[in-house]
């Protein structure tokens, strides 16, 4: 019995969970136990003997229970004060702040010019991603054989059906469907088939302005322009300057720029030391696109302008790689605040 008791405290030593004093438990407490076994021995014994025999079993069975019961309470304490330590809260850390989501910085740009063009008198009308030949290019007086038709700059749905290459193509609409004074932007997605690179993509956005009545003039073009950039850029002195350019819907067509931000002329990094930098086209509507709408280009005519923003957005956060705006890199689109 010494054996056995000597036994079951070195096994009840090497248990680590509570499964493991339960398994000891059986087997020495258990109907087929180590215990019990020696009851079965009393009935061999001489009458004599039982009594003693009896006792000392009964001895060792209160000494393993009381054991077992108090080596289970240690286990279950430190099991519990482990757990605590584990899952303990260290209320003192500083917070883990959620983040809030953000514009997209080409949504942030596109509506402080939207505001800025709204605050002059224009009014936002959206044109058709998905656009119709005539819209896109025939009715903004493209000839058929037109270049830019060709199937290299423009992503074709069916024959006839694309995805517009300017947002150009709410000009023609809008004229169709409202009858001057015009006064209108349009801004949103535009799709070429170009080849994607640092500084040109498949996608991007535009905005256009357009503004027909019987007396717009290339003057109120210029004012209306240089107000804009005045605003945009938040410098009373900056400029805009045309150079001549062809567009088949403008006559006469130019390419607008505006001083630069940074040097405001004087020539830096930014502008490539010609003091200005791109903004898009621009020119005063043709009359071909005014009689395609309906609209007498004896009595009325118009200016209109497209800007490209991913340009603007990337002028004003120095960017260098068109391509961030639409991988959707948290680590990029995280640096532009939120509005
Ligand atoms: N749609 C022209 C482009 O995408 C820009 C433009 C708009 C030019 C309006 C003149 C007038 O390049």
């Amino acid at each position: 019995m010494k054996e056995l008791q000597q036994q079951f405290e070195h096994e009840l030593l090497d248990c680590q969970t509570v499964d493991d004093i339960e398994a000891v438990r059986l087997k020495y407490l258990g109907r087929k136990g180590a215990v019990q076994e020696q009851m079965r021995l009393l009935k061999d014994l001489k009458a004599e003997e039982r009594a003693d025999f009896g006792a000392r079993i009964n001895t060792l069975k209160a000494y393993i229970e009381e054991k077992i019961e108090q080596f289970l309470k240690q286990t279950l304490d430190r099991q519990r004060s482990e757990q605590i330590a584990k899952e303990h809260i260290d209320v003192t850390l500083p917070g883990r702040s959620s983040w809030k989501g953000s514009y997209h910085p080409v949504a942030v740009t596109m509506q402080s010019i939207v505001r800025i063009f709204k605050d002059l008198g224009f009014s936002v009308q959206i044109g058709p991603q998905v656009e119709s030949d005539y819209y896109n290019f025939e009715v903004l007086n493209f000839a058929e054989d037109h270049p830019a038709k060709d199937m290299q700059d423009t992503f074709y749905i069916e024959p006839g059906v694309l995805l517009r290459t300017h947002t150009s193509n709410a000009q023609g609409r809008v004229m169709e469907r409202t009858s001057p004074p015009i006064r209108i932007i349009s801004p949103g997605k535009c799709f070429r088939n170009e080849e994607v690179s640092a500084r040109s993509h498949v996608f991007f956005h535009q905005i256009e302005g357009l503004c027909v009545d019987e007396t717009a003039s290339f003057q109120d073009l210029a004012w209306t322009l240089t107000e804009f950039v005045q605003k945009y850029l938040q410098r009373e002195d900056a400029k805009i300057r045309f150079r001549p350019s062809y567009f088949p819907f403008v006559e006469p067509g130019a390419e607008v720029d505006c001083s630069c931000l940074v040097c405001s002329g004087k020539g830096c990094q930014l502008c490539k030391y010609t003091g200005w930098l791109e903004l898009g086209g621009t020119g005063m509507v043709h009359p071909q696109v005014l009689r395609n709408v309906g609209i007498d280009p004896e009595k009325y005519q118009g200016y209109a302008w497209g800007f490209g923003i991913e340009r603007m957005v990337m002028l004003r956060h120095t960017i260098k790689d068109i391509r961030l705006f639409s991988e959707n890199d948290m680590r990029f689109l995280r640096q532009f605040p939120a509005i």
